[in-house]
């Protein structure tokens, strides 16, 4: 297996916790590629829909997961990869809350997870990976070098996710922001099927008060500890 030869970072959590930030940040700085794997579950999510495949047909679905035509192409200005299915670069498509909903739907079948796994490892190649998810350090790259699990309060998420809707010109309600926030926390730490808990190895860190440079710099100084540094 290829993450037993290349270095492997694991950042798991919530979502608004900050890890897609800190992810990319973490592996421009050491020259490592990146896997959103949440892109993944979004990516089957739309080509079900497609395809016209029902999100009750597990079978289905995980044959597609298996089988569907998906890349990540690096910008050069070092923004977020760009996602494609079939060659159509569906980066903004994925986003939507729609679909976000159905990812989480076919993230709950052990048949597409299982499918999704060696797609997930293969993405573990020379110089080295951060890969970004709920199941990274836990089911994905057990062995992985180093792991932080990354979370902030759901006040605080449900916050930073009020922002980025008030930016796009949504007008949401913040209490009923931190209720969803707090029932998918609920939904995603007691399904049966790799729940989102920390490994047991893993560096716990809670972004709530700390600023994008100070989480980066924490999580640097625990790859550190793993004997990886980034380049002068
Ligand atoms: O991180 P995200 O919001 O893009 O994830 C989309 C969905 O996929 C979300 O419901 C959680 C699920 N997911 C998962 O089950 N396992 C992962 N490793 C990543 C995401």
């Amino acid at each position: 297996m290829n993450e037993k030869r290349v270095p492997v970072i694991t950042i798991d959590g919530p979502s608004g916790s900050g890890k897609g930030t800190i992810c990319q940040l973490l592996a421009a700085k050491l020259g490592f590629h990146y896997l959103d794997s949440g892109a993944l579950y979004r990516l089957l999510a739309l080509a079900a829909k497609r395809h016209g495949v029902s999100l009750d047909n597990m079978e289905s679905l995980a044959v597609l997961a298996a089988h569907m035509d998906i890349s990540f192409k690096t910008r050069d200005n070092g923004n977020t990869p760009k996602v494609m299915l079939e060659g159509e670069d569906v980066s903004a498509l994925i986003r939507s809350e729609g679909v976000g909903t159905n990812a989480s739907v076919v993230a709950a079948y052990p048949e597409v997870r299982d499918a999704l796994l060696q797609r997930q490892r293969a993405f573990a190649v020379s110089p080295g990976l951060v890969a970004d998810g709920r199941d990274m350090g836990t089911v994905v790259f057990p062995d992985a070098i180093a792991k932080v699990f990354l979370t902030a309060s759901s006040e605080e998420r449900a916050q930073r996710r009020y922002k980025q809707l008030i930016d796009k010109g949504e007008s949401v309600s913040l209490a009923a922001l931190v209720e969803r926030v707090q029932k998918r926390d609920e939904r995603d730490m007691t399904r049966k099927v790799s729940p989102m808990v920390p490994a047991t190895n893993a560096v716990m860190l809670d972004s709530s008060t700390l600023t994008i440079e100070e989480v980066l710099q924490k999580v640097v100084d625990v790859v550190a500890a793993s004997g990886i540094q980034p380049p002068q």
